[in-house]
């Protein structure tokens, strides 16, 4: 399946190694990393290649929807939006999401998120999506209220940072008939 998502500041599709570079260069950022494990992609372009390879066989097996976020007006990449952890049974999984650091509030996760939503529900004809984030993260839940999620519950110092501080993890979620 070839999957372009268009919407109107930007469009989702798969990745290709002309964006291993960026991909690289946008990783390696520290502030991406704030509240997840660092992305092996920041490792080294080599990595980043690795990776985008990765996410298209688990797009053509249905495994995970990996794909890059890009500006309509230049084409430029961006960021990526993923749906992964799929239960295929229970037509349920989740979304994570990251954008460049310079594209910071302007809108466009809120975009990427409702265009994933939507394709989510409609094209792949799955029914819940749920995402998992640190407590501290005040903009991804934001950006998920903004895409119409709703808070489901937090899982009680699941998240232990460096310095052996315990944070809870936040869990919001959406159906298709909501
Ligand atoms: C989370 C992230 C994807 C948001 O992307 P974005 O394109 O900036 O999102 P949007 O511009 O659509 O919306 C951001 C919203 O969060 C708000 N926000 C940003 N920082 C905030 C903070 N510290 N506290 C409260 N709200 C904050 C913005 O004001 C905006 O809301 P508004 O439109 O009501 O003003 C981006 O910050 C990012 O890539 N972070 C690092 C990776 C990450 O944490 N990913 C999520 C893992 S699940």
């Amino acid at each position: 399946m070839v999957i372009k998502i268009v919407g109107n500041r930007i469009y989702l599709k798969e990745m290709d190694e002309s964006d291993a570079k960026k991909l690289h260069e946008y990783s390696k950022e520290p502030k991406l990393n704030e509240f997840s494990g660092p992305y092996k992609a920041s490792e080294s372009i080599d990595k980043a290649k690795e990776y985008i390879k990765e996410c298209k066989k688990n797009i053509l097996e249905n495994k995970s929807y990996v794909l890059g976020i890009y500006k309509k007006n230049t084409n430029e990449f961006v960021g990526t939006i993923g749906f992964f952890d799929l239960d295929d049974e229970n037509k349920s999984g989740e979304i994570g999401f990251w954008i460049a650091r310079n594209y910071w509030n302007r809108g466009y996760m809120t975009e990427a998120v409702s265009l994933m939503t939507h394709f989510i529900f409609k094209v792949l004809k799955y029914h819940r999506i749920c995402a998992h984030f640190h407590e501290l993260n005040k903009a991804v839940e934001r950006v998920l209220s903004k895409a119409g999620y709703k808070k489901e519950g937090e899982l009680k110092e699941a998240l232990k940072s460096k310095e052996g501080k315990y944070y809870n993890e936040i869990i919001y979620g959406i159906t298709s008939n909501s």
